[in-house]
């Protein structure tokens, strides 16, 4: 045999072996929810990888994990820290690491296989990695460092520090650890460190201040090299909360850094904030979030973050003793940019001044090129709508200025943006700009937490697509590392009522799950030691008493978030952390009631509801709900919610108490707010959806219950009547109960209230209230009129959950038993909607044509799904141009209420439905 002949025989026998292993393979392997992560402070990380098959019905049977700090030792299986061997499981998400004990700043490998049910074992994955953060400050040396200069206490110019070091032998890895009171961008060489803006981000500063960490092994050279940082106010010490407030957490703005360099002989060194670093002012004048930032290039120092810079007028900087023991690492996504607008129209206003459209309300800035005379000055002002006249409207930013102000040092072209702040915006006012408006030196930037994008919807209607985009524009604009009501005005506040009324919607859209643990992080550390959670999260609200008090809806965000991420994410840990804090809300609760009754206090109730104005077109009177009628049913629903956590987490114990407590909850809502009949005091649509949403009625009263929910429907004409707390249960509720095809009527609704007003008033985000822009163009009160507020957008979780039928399965959640449940509509030809779970992509299609409904589902590995086909019996269905029962990868499981049940393994279905 030539050599020729054989190496073709070794060819073909790999390419037979590895197709025998190609079928099934590992992927996307995640450590705390991310792709090979730098700064965990975890002593046991959980890890998570996606199997990714071609064949139906793969479920793991088993797997081996190995972990070492070498990754050729790791690939090779020798040296490992970790190596369990082959554990039989069918856990591919979550497992805990359970090696040798984790080492600060220590760089972790790993690999996973595993072996599934058709008796095959994968190859070992392409390697991931996790780098460790603070374990400890054992070696933590840096020193808080502020600027050595007395800073001008108006405008505030952001001052930047500089330190200057030799390396001198050969660089093996480089770690920075850095976090700041104010805002930070750090350099090394000139040489920007991470992408990230707005670090360390917001949390509840004097409790809780996150560090980032950074690879920089990149930014070294041997010989001179210096860093530079800049500091901004941010939420730190600037205007938050009203335009009123500043200095909140401090009035120091503040540095602590350190570098770790580990030299290739084995060496280590640290460059530290010390007292040895400079200090001075540069070209951003002032910084603001609510206000803007002022940049003059004059002001320039060239170089600054070079090391060749000559700093000997800078002056030494400050050490400062802020604590330490309060910082803790970073693992919600940071805020970076994502897209970027051109102009779609440039023109003059009435009034005569110039302004950009960007064709859509978004969170970020502008970038701007321009070439001028030193001194110039671009004002861009910011406004999220045109008023009736078509002039450039930003009374309802209250006092926000959102304006940034570039100055030129003349000569050749300079390009600008702000570094600090951001708007909520569409149309940019410009003045003072050098020459003509060309649409090719403006672009609009948008920036928001990097959470990676999971949800897809889509349908055959038009607007409801516009309705979808706007709710995951209202989305992006407002998660920027914290959930706020706004992002344009004096306010952007991260509300409770509007985080937990929007948060199921936004873990479709986008993986949330590490973004809501940071902020759930802050809320029980805001909370009050009676239990009240506060309405802002981090709280910076003024005080009006020394107690913290809840509210209904918004202080039940406490329990109701964490429990969606539960369902969403199966995030079993952090259900056990947010636990004492669920159940310290209750306890509030249990502690202000009276009989059982929640009927004191301040409430802000069905908040935005429909009120009646003059010349109205229906005869009715607003559509107000008793507010504590509202409180009973969260008091409820919170502590059904804490039930379910409690059995999940096998507190027996609470599951008992609670359920004593929760019978006495609903016994009292029946005597106090309920005739014999079933009637409710408030005869509102929101009294009626709460009632039934939380199981608030027995049994025999409910169906008349949902008949006054539909008449009160009927009465207003189809249109919808809720505020924020009624709203996002009022299709479910209908769905729930047969009738879907009432839900859809409201969806489909174009006139005032509903969701498609603003749609076919060409918003391009979600209005925080249905008329904010009325019929003749006047605008709603601009005290409160944001056009960017995601709260109403919650109808999106039905557009997946309902419409297109995407669900988890409560007692196998995070999708590892999905809910296939779509339901179709004769007014729509097609929906089609997925998700990327951390089993991989769960969808659901159906298509209407030819009175034939189509339904195309795609279930992941290692889970299955309780698929749901709308048909009257099994013989009128088809899989694959099969009859069901003779499809192996199905079970079939009876038919209830119009819809053929069968259990699927994973893979793809196509099921045909004659209708
Ligand atoms: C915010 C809301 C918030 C509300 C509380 C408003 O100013 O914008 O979205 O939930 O206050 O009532």
């Amino acid at each position: 045999m030539n050599f020729c002949k054989l190496s073709l025989i070794t060819f073909f026998l790999a390419l037979a072996t590895s197709t025998a292993f190609s079928q099934t393979k590992i992927s996307n392997l995640l450590c705390e929810n991310l792709a090979n992560p730098v700064g965990i402070d975890k002593s046991h990380p959980r890890l998570s990888w996606q199997i990714v098959s071609d064949q139906r019905s793969v479920l793991q049977t088993a797997y081996e994990i190995r972990v070492g700090t070498d990754l050729n030792s790791v690939t090779s299986g020798t040296d490992l820290v970790w190596s369990p061997g082959r554990v039989l499981s069918e856990e591919s998400v979550h497992i805990i690491y359970s090696g040798e004990k984790l080492e600060s700043g220590k760089k972790y490998f790993w690999q996973v296989r595993i072996w599934d049910n058709k008796g095959g074992v994968t190859n070992w994955s392409e390697p991931a990695s996790w780098q460790m953060g603070l374990l400890d400050f054992t070696g933590f040396t840096a020193a808080w460092i502020s600027p050595g200069f007395k800073e001008d206490t108006t405008l505030r110019p952001c001052p930047v520090f500089r330190k200057k070091f030799q390396i001198a032998k050969k660089v093996s890895s480089a770690t920075a650890y850095i976090t700041a009171h104010g805002l930070y961008e750090a350099w090394i060489n000139g040489k920007r460190v991470g992408d990230a803006y707005f670090t360390p981000g917001w949390t509840s500063y004097n409790k809780r201040l996150q560090y980032q960490v950074y690879d920089v092994s990149a930014l070294l050279n041997t010989g001179d090299n210096a860093i530079g940082v800049i500091l901004g106010n941010g939420w730190y010490r600037g205007y938050v909360g009203y335009a009123v407030t500043k200095n909140f957490y401090g009035d120091d703005v503040a540095l602590l850094l350190q570098l770790n360099i580990v030299y290739s002989d084995g060496t280590t060194e640290s460059v530290i904030s010390d007292g040895t670093w400079t200090s001075s002012t540069e070209a951003i004048l002032s910084s603001e979030f609510f206000h803007g930032e002022t940049y003059d290039a004059r002001k320039e120092k060239p170089g600054w973050k070079l090391p060749s810079f000559n700093d000997s007028d800078w002056t030494v900087v400050d050490i400062r003793d802020f604590p330490r023991d309060i910082l803790t690492a970073t693992y919600a996504e940071p805020v970076r940019k994502h897209e970027t607008f051109k102009p779609v129209k440039i023109f003059k206003t009435p009034k005569g001044e110039q302004v950009i459209d960007f064709g859509q309300n978004l969170v970020g800035w502008v970038q701007v090129k321009a070439t001028g005379k030193a001194g110039d000055s671009i004002i861009l002002n910011h406004a999220e709508v045109l008023d009736k006249n078509g002039n450039f409207y930003t009374e309802n930013l209250r006092q926000a200025r959102a304006r940034d102000i570039f100055i030129l040092k003349g000569g050749a072209a300079e390009t600008f943006e702000p570094r600090f702040t951001f708007h909520g915006f569409r149309y940019v006012k410009v003045s003072g700009y050098p020459g003509v408006l060309n649409p090719a030196n403006f672009t609009a930037v948008a920036l928001y937490s990097d959470m990676p994008s999971t949800g897809y919807f889509n349908c055959s209607n038009r607007l409801i697509n516009q309705l979808q985009h706007n709710i995951q524009w209202g989305q992006k604009g407002n998660f920027v590392d914290i959930p706020t009501d706004c992002p344009q005005r004096d306010e952007r506040l991260g509300w409770t009522g509007d985080a937990q009324a929007f948060s199921r919607t936004a873990a479709f859209n986008m993986g949330v799950n590490n973004f809501f643990s940071k902020w759930l992080k802050d809320l029980s550390a805001d909370q009050g030691i009676n239990g009240a959670v506060p309405f802002v999260i981090p709280d910076v609200l003024p005080r009006y008493s020394n107690q913290t008090i809840g509210a209904a809806g918004w202080s039940d965000a406490a329990v109701i978030i964490p429990w969606n991420l539960y369902l969403h994410y199966g995030d079993r840990q952090l259900l056990n952390e947010q636990y004492p804090s669920m159940k310290s809300w209750i306890n509030y609760l249990q502690g202000v009631s009276k009989n059982d009754l929640w009927n004191t206090g301040f409430q802000f109730g069905d908040w935005l509801s429909y009120r009646a104005q003059e010349n109205d077109p229906f005869d009715y009177v607003s559509a107000v709900t008793d507010k504590h009628l509202v409180a009973q049913c969260f008091y409820a629903n919170s502590t059904q919610l804490l039930i379910h956590a409690a059995e999940v987490l096998g507190y027996t114990g609470d599951v008992e108490k609670y359920t004593a407590l929760l019978d006495k909850i609903k016994q009292a809502f029946l005597k106090e707010y309920v005739t014999p009949n079933g009637r409710l005091v408030s005869d509102t649509q929101t009294a009626y959806v709460l009632a039934l949403a939380f199981d608030m009625l027995p049994e025999k009263l409910r169906p008349q219950a949902v008949d006054r929910l539909i008449e009160n429907i009927r009465k207003y004409k189809y249109h919808l009547t809720t505020g924020f707390l009624g709203t996002p249960h009022l299709c479910h509720v209908l769905s729930r109960f047969g009738h879907a095809d009432v839900a859809f009527e409201l969806l489909l609704q174009e006139t005032y209230p509903s969701w498609l007003y603003p749609v076919k008033m060409g918003a391009t985000t979600i209005w925080e209230r249905w008329d904010g822009i009325r019929p003749d163009s006047t605008f709603q009160d601009a005290g409160m009129n944001s056009f960017n507020h995601y709260a109403y957008g919650a109808i999106g979780d039905w557009l997946y959950r309902v419409m297109a039928g995407i669900d988890t399965d409560e007692s196998n959640p995070g999708y590892k038993q999905s809910i296939i449940k779509p339901h179709y509509s004769l007014k729509f030809s097609a929906a089609s909607a997925s998700l990327q779970t951390y089993y991989g992509t769960v969808s659901s299609s159906w298509k209407i044509e030819n009175k034939k409904l189509t339904l195309d589902i795609e279930i992941p590995a290692n889970t299955t799904a309780m698929v749901h086909i709308p048909a009257k019996d099994l013989r009128s269905v088809t899989e694959g141009g099969k009859a069901l029962f003779t499809v192996p990868d199905l079970q079939t499981s009876g038919s209830e209420n119009g819809y053929v049940i069968v259990k699927a393994g994973s893979g793809k279905y196509h099921f045909l439905v004659e209708l």
